[in-house]
């Protein structure tokens, strides 16, 4: 039994039973966890196989060798790419530093609700810690960012992000891009914006307005707005409500069309609600207003990423 521990395997590379060759490598697969290899995926008489780094005897350049006989790879569960995110659908830090499939992409499985709490409770905690790491020397600007509410006022401008004469169906996310000027502690800046907006059907409003009309107020706690729940168009902010990565609208081969963050996994549907992953709440909504022509503006507000409750910080 060969150590896998850092397994390289390359695409391609003739996969070889106990009784002779049975085809090639034509993927890799990666627990998100352990950053590891854990299946290569063997194509064989046009169907693909995941078989599991266990059962490889050894591996060189050119030939991964198993210790089973050719009869027993069919035995092996089905490749199903939509059970699968790729390398380049998501970021899972270091994963690309540790795992090379040459040449072609790591697949890792779509994240399912039933997976234990204590799995991805460690999952959270060690992309949390080596997010933590990594920042380190950009402390300051951190400190003043957390900071930003103790000094100074929320930014309650109405920005127009676009019309709804954009959005073609109900309840399909569409993204809003922006220029949002504002001035930082000595500059005027100007910073690439975007936000989700969804014209929601009656029962993804409901969804939404579950407890009533929502309101927004500043950092003394005076109201700015009210979103109605019976204006249908609904905005989200563009930041995923875990750790601030930019999420995107996609298909899901059970869950039909939903919100995916790419940085961890979360998912989301229509209506905001967290339906996997380790987001603590539902998609921020924002405030919203939709002028008689079909124009949308949006208070582009920013809340405090990783808290199950919404804290207002801009
Ligand atoms: S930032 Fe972690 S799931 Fe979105």
């Amino acid at each position: 039994m060969m150590e896998h521990m850092g397994l390289q395997p390359k695409i391609k590379s003739t996969v070889r039973c106990l009784d002779g060759p049975i085809g090639e490598v034509s993927h890799v697969i990666a627990d998100p966890l352990t950053l590891e290899v854990s299946h290569i995926v063997v194509k064989s008489n046009g169907t693909e196989r995941q078989v599991p780094v266990e059962t490889i005897r050894s591996a060189d350049e050119n030939t991964v060798e198993l210790s089973c006989k050719s009869a027993q790879v069919p035995e092996f569960p089905a490749f199903v790419r939509a059970d699968f995110l790729s390398s380049k659908e998501v970021e899972i830090p270091h994963l690309e530093d540790r795992i090379h499939a040459e040449p072609g992409e790591i697949f890792v499985p779509f994240p399912e609700l039933e997976r234990s709490c204590a799995r991805r409770t460690f999952f959270t905690g060690f992309t949390t810690l080596m997010g933590v790491l990594i920042g380190f020397p950009f402390v300051w600007p951190v400190l003043q960012y957390v900071m930003k509410p103790m000094y100074a006022p929320f930014d309650n401008r109405w920005w127009k992000i676009g019309n709804t004469s954009k959005i073609k169906q109900e309840d399909i996310g569409v993204q809003f891009t922006f220029k949002k000027s504002f001035r930082d502690s000595v500059l005027q800046r100007e910073e690439d914006k975007n936000n989700w907006v969804v014209k929601a059907s009656p029962a993804t409003l409901k969804q939404i307005y579950q407890h009533g009309d929502i309101t927004f107020t500043d950092n003394v706690g005076n109201v700015v707005w009210v979103n109605r729940a019976t204006v249908p168009y609904v905005a989200y902010s563009g930041k995923c409500p875990h750790l601030g990565c930019g999420y995107k609208w996609r298909s899901h081969k059970t869950r039909g069309q939903v919100f995916l963050c790419p940085c961890h996994l979360s998912i989301y549907d229509v209506a905001g609600t967290v339906l996997d992953g380790p987001a603590p709440r539902p998609l921020d909504v924002l405030p919203i207003k939709i002028s008689p022509a079909g124009e949308i503006e949006v208070i582009d507000i920013e809340f405090k990423a990783g808290k199950r409750e919404q804290v207002r910080i801009a």
